[in-house]
């Protein structure tokens, strides 16, 4: 079986289709009477109660080209379509322009594992104001900070960078340094960040799979190196054996932001005793499991270890800041590896290039200290309460979702959870169901829960009364839509 056909890419186009994707196609559909009246009536609710969002949305856009503002569009609900624009948070709260407070469920795309603006967090950047702005080579915290990160991840050494998609530019350019080979394999349905080396899709030309651009303006040179493979499969395995000379890294995303119950241990594992066979770095993208899953990320939880991965979002602690982290031989390429004063010993490994003016900030160096002292005091307990939580509030609705006989389910991997649509359904090709979809996240910020799209974080922040409003404001929703006529009853 050809692991890349685009049947199979088609099949996992379906189980990843989170509630929160695009479809460009819903542009026009009809709508009967009652849904009609239901749309007027909560857009017109929707529209006062968060105004000045809207009126700055359309005050800025033509000088503010922000994606945010575009991606998921639809001309039903053309005139909800504008980002709810936020000014203030606390703990498991934000409050936007308009003063309505949320129980806030967006997380900064994962970063505030302990909530917003946690105590610790904010007296270490404001006693670092007072010493004023560094960034550059000489930043003190940097060693202090590496050491906290190589404890709590098992990583040799450390470095840094300014964000995730920097951190993977870089992962990517040691492996291929060290290895001396061009090509990487990673898997369809991963993401990891905006550089072009790894915005690449699978197209099969003769039968071999073959990496082209996935958005305009990458170019097909950058894709030739790219082997875009289906995850979890076997067959993926043996075509990894086939490029065996040629390839640089293998790049996994180890449990896939738009299927998160999709948490192949088995394959993992294999993919790490093939790579280690083959001498084929494995590259893990930590960036939404690091610190997240277990203090040890998801190499702890699958019990292997890579040889190079990425860190971003929580490690920060709200602060810019990535890194890249992995076995000195592939490390050694940033620096040239260790050397001691007083003998014969020198940088001896030849490097690549790395660094960036904002990569060792000072108050993003002063955050991350305090939030992996943090984690290190509380130690594992701290995600496995909040993992827990998690499961907890997920099986919840879950439970209520199949009780309606609603073909929504949700997934988690720890914190990180999102909504699906069960692909066997017969609804999902069903436009106004699709609508309704879209609909429970406009109904549930008019309910004071901030959750935009079909993925979530919780914190160490929400409480159990917490996760009772959320319930209920999902269960509020969905009878509202069962009653306007968009979701079935
Ligand atoms: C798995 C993964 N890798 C890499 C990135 C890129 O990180 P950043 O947005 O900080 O560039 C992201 C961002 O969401 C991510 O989820």
């Amino acid at each position: 079986m050809d692991t890349t056909s685009k049947s199979n890419l088609q099949q996992l186009e379906l189980q990843t289709n989170t509630i929160s994707e695009p479809t460009h196609q819903d542009v026009q559909t009809e709508l009967n009477p009652r849904q009609q009246k239901h749309l007027e009536t909560l857009i017109a609710r929707y529209t006062k109660r968060t105004k000045t969002s809207k009126q700055l949305a359309q005050k800025y856009r033509p000088v503010f080209a922000n994606n945010r503002g575009s991606v998921g569009f639809n001309f039903l609900l053309k005139e909800m379509f504008y980002p709810i624009l936020t000014e203030r948070s606390l703990g498991s709260r934000i409050w936007d322009v308009d003063g309505n407070e949320y129980i806030d469920l967006t997380g900064g795309y994962g970063i505030h594992l302990c909530g917003y603006n946690p105590p610790f967090i904010k007296k270490a950047l404001s006693e670092q104001l007072e010493y004023g702005i560094q960034s550059g080579a000489q930043a003190a915290l940097a060693g202090e900070v590496a050491e906290l990160i190589s404890e709590l991840t098992g990583m040799e050494r450390v470095t840094f960078c300014s964000v995730g998609t920097e951190a993977m530019m870089l992962a990517l350019r040691i492996a291929r340094a060290a290895t001396e080979r061009n090509k990487i394999a990673l898997f369809s349905g991963s993401y990891h960040g905006i550089f072009d080396g790894t915005l690449v899709k699978a197209e099969t030309t003769d039968g071999n799979p073959r990496g082209i651009p996935e958005y305009p303006g990458v170019t097909q040179n950058t894709a030739e190196d790219v082997l875009v493979l289906e995850y979890g499969s076997p067959e993926s395995l043996e075509i990894i054996k086939t490029y065996e000379q040629e390839l640089a890294a293998v790049l996994v995303e180890p449990v896939q932001q738009h299927r998160l119950g999709f948490q192949p241990k088995a394959f993992i594992q294999q993919l790490r005793q093939l790579t280690k066979a083959l001498g084929i770095p494995l590259i893990f993208d930590e960036m939404n499991t690091g610190f997240r899953i277990h203090p040890g990320g998801a190499q702890a939880w699958f019990e292997v270890e890579a040889d190079i991965a990425t860190y971003g979002k929580i490690v920060g602690g709200g602060m810019p800041l990535a890194a890249v982290a992995g076995k000195a031989v592939y490390m050694d390429r940033i620096d040239g590896g260790v050397w001691n004063y007083g003998d014969t010993s020198y940088p001896h490994v030849p490097i690549t290039w790395s660094g960036t003016s904002y990569c060792r900030h000072s108050l993003s160096l002063v955050a991350a200290r305090a939030l992996l002292q943090h984690l290190k005091m509380q130690g594992a307990t701290l995600q496995e309460q909040l993992n827990q939580l998690t499961s907890q509030f997920v099986e919840r609705l879950n439970a209520y979702f199949d009780a309606e006989k609603l073909p929504i389910y949700l997934s988690n991997f720890g914190s990180f959870f999102n909504a699906n649509v069960s692909e066997n359904s017969e609804l999902v090709t069903e436009p106004t169901f699709l609508i309704g979809l879209k609909l429970i996240f406009h109904h549930m910020i008019d309910r004071g829960i901030l959750m935009p799209k079909g993925d979530g974080f919780l914190s160490q922040a929400h409480t159990e009364q917490d996760i009772d409003l959320i319930v209920q404001a999902v269960k509020d929703s969905v009878r509202e839509l069962q009653e306007g006529d968009f979701l079935p009853s």
